[in-house]
């Protein structure tokens, strides 16, 4: 079973509206209606509207940071699935590394947000990875399974199969250290088989694995020709169109 590619640009907490146009723009005119890989990009809240406009009719879709698995009410400062569908998204980040580190999420959020996201007909991209310490005291397996478990926890083959998940060595991301590639194929190999525990083989040979932490031009090549790497959850080099494309389109 050969998997699309799945690159995707996480934002983070950066760009205006104008920049967030800007930068998805030159993403548009290089990328066009159509390309071999699928493409996501994920501004803040603030600029999905607009972005939205600029990728119409191109081949780039779009992705929020983050949802609220409420559906409306008092939850201030919280964006929910409907709000998100009404600017065009598709995509939805869960349970990043960031939102677990500074915001409070678990694996219980994570899997309310993904249950949340898939009944309003949005495609989670579920974060899971490990931190330095819980690497080198050969916690990582048993960290990576519970946060895979979590996060799809009562969630049916079919909707688990709209996901993809991305994996985030905490201590990758936006350190410019990188997993090597086969520390990254190794930990997505653990992932799948976890997968496969779940749903079984068929659904593991389809689920989409990306790799996020610290991909740039320079190793995206190789991450990205690992059996089970099947993309790419990208922050800092997502930021300049140049650097992006570069790992979407490799010369
Ligand atoms: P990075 O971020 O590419 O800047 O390391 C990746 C991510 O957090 O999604």
């Amino acid at each position: 079973m050969s998997r699309k590619k799945f690159i995707a640009g996480n934002w983070k907490m950066n760009t205006t509206v104008d920049d967030a146009c800007r930068l998805a723009q030159e993403i548009v005119t290089a990328v066009g209606k159509a390309t071999d890989v699928d493409i996501a990009i994920c501004p803040p809240y603030t600029n999905l509207s607009e972005v939205s406009k600029v990728i119409k009719e191109s081949a780039v879709t779009l992705g929020a940071q983050d949802v609220h698995w409420e559906t409306s009410g008092a939850y201030t400062g919280k964006v929910s699935c409907s709000m998100l569908k009404s600017v065009g998204v598709t995509y939805v980040i869960i349970g990043h590394s960031e939102q677990r580190q500074y915001f409070h999420e678990t694996d219980e959020t994570v899997n309310k947000k993904v249950t949340a996201a898939l009944a309003a007909g949005l495609l989670p991209i579920v974060c899971v990875g490990e931190t330095l310490d819980e690497r080198k005291s050969g916690a990582m397996d048993t960290v990576i399974e519970r946060q895979t478990k979590g996060a799809f926890r009562g969630i049916s083959r079919e909707d688990a199969l709209k996901c993809t998940i991305a994996y985030e060595p905490v201590w990758a991301i936006g350190t410019g250290e990188t997993a090597t590639p086969k520390q990254a194929n190794d930990a997505h190999i653990f992932i799948r088989n976890i997968y496969t525990g779940l749903y079984g083989d068929q659904a593991a040979s389809q689920i989409r694995i990306q790799y996020g932490g610290s991909m740039k031009p320079e190793n995206a090549k190789e991450l990205l020709a690992q059996s089970d790497v099947d993309g790419g959850l990208i922050g800092g080099a997502s930021l300049k169109a140049a650097s992006f494309l570069r790992i979407v389109q490799p010369a």
